[in-house]
């Protein structure tokens, strides 16, 4: 090992390789990350969101669509219209390349260059709006929420779903720290570092196979050990200082900016590990659960209809203790808040605790 790294990150390595490696076959290049897009989408779909949501006849927004994989497998689930919008020239002109190749070609679906908070869609006509893994990389939450309430009709619902700061893989290394929950006991000069001594390792020694299953197979490799984790579990007061988490998680909003990210399936570790570390720095606002309940507090007109949480088994270990001593939301791998436009509603605290009573966003509505 490189001699000039620091005896903390020597440590985060030891600790990250005591984890099973990450496939990073999503990156070998633009259409293996679509079709990754595309079946992560296909996988989460019938267990977690469809429990409250369908899209039959339904015009429909996606917001941070990215290339456009999972937009794309939301137009198969017949929505009247779709419309991916994304902030990234190149993510969209991948997205449009790949909707125009025969096997994706969908009348009901289209991708336009936009940004979440101004998207230009007339008011009042669409009846859901998503956002997936958008939450955590948006610089303006509230002009999206706005703008969400905005293009809605009334009643019309806005899926959220992201992955909280304090979660397992909050700053998003994943690709090369695998340790859960690094962000808690190392800093960020330190995950840095780390990421680039594992990618030059990568380098060195050659990294997993990166080819491309065919679509639909890949997400057996990636996500069918996702585990959903028991819903009837209550917050309880934790050890952690909630105070500091909440100051650190506030210190990171400043700044953040739109990912313009051309490269975003590029091939060799260590471009990959630089652009992780590059989104990190710019392009993860480290929105905590904390922070984001307390933004939709503030906000009027939108009622709370849905609240799930869920981990991928990949982390399980870490939540075993979790699981069993501290059951609370903040440390869960992925959201997902279902909201209602609902004029002159205002969502209050009370509202969180009754749906996590209540579990499920399918039972909630049923
Ligand atoms: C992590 S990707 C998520 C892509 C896709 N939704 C998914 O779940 O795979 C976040 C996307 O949000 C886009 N983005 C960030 N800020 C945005 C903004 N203000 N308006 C539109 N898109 C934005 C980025 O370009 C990026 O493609």
């Amino acid at each position: 090992m490189d001699p000039r790294i620091s005896q903390s990150a020597k440590l985060l390595i030891w600790l990250s390789d005591r984890f099973p490696e990450a496939n990073r076959s999503r990156f070998a290049d633009e259409e293996a990350y679509v079709r990754w897009q595309f079946s992560a989408a296909q996988w989460l779909w019938p267990r977690v969101v469809s429990k409250c949501l369908d899209l039959q006849g339904k015009k429909v927004v996606d917001l941070g669509c990215g290339p456009g994989g999972k937009t794309m497998f939301y137009s198969t689930l017949s929505p009247a219209h779709i419309i991916g919008i994304d902030c990234a020239e190149a993510k969209i002109a991948s997205a449009q390349r790949f909707l125009t190749s025969t096997a994706r070609r969908r009348s009901n679906c289209e991708f336009r260059l936009g940004r979440a908070e101004a998207t230009g869609l007339e008011a009042g006509q669409h009846d859901i709006v998503i956002s997936e893994d958008g939450f955590e990389h948006f610089s303006d939450l509230e002009g999206i929420l706005r703008e969400a309430h905005r293009i809605l009709r009334d009643g019309g619902l806005f899926l959220i779903m992201f992955a909280p700061y304090w979660g397992p893989d909050g700053p998003h290394l994943y690709n090369f720290i695998r340790l859960p929950y690094a962000h808690y006991f190392f800093s960020w000069s330190t995950m840095s570092q780390a990421t680039r001594a594992i990618a030059a390792r990568m380098e060195r020694h050659g990294t997993p196979q990166t080819q491309s299953p065919a679509l639909g197979l890949q997400i057996e490799q990636e996500l069918t050990q996702l585990e959903q984790v028991s819903f009837g579990l209550r917050h309880l007061r934790t050890f952690f200082d909630w105070r500091a988490l909440e100051r650190a998680a506030r210190a990171g909003t400043t700044g953040t900016r739109a990912t313009d990210d051309a490269s975003f399936a590029t091939a060799t570790p260590t471009q990959q590990a630089e652009r992780d570390i590059a989104q990190l720095e710019h392009f993860i606002n480290k929105i905590s659960l904390r922070r984001f309940k307390r933004l939709l507090k503030l906000q009027i007109g939108w009622e709370l209809v849905g609240f799930h949480r869920y981990v991928y088994q990949r982390r399980r270990a870490a939540f075993v203790i979790t699981r069993n001593m501290w059951p609370i939301d903040e440390i869960y791998g992925s959201l997902v808040f279902l909201l209602r436009k609902a004029a002159g509603k205002r969502i209050r605290a009370s509202d969180f605790r009754s749906l996590q009573t209540r579990m499920s966003i399918g039972r909630v509505l049923e």
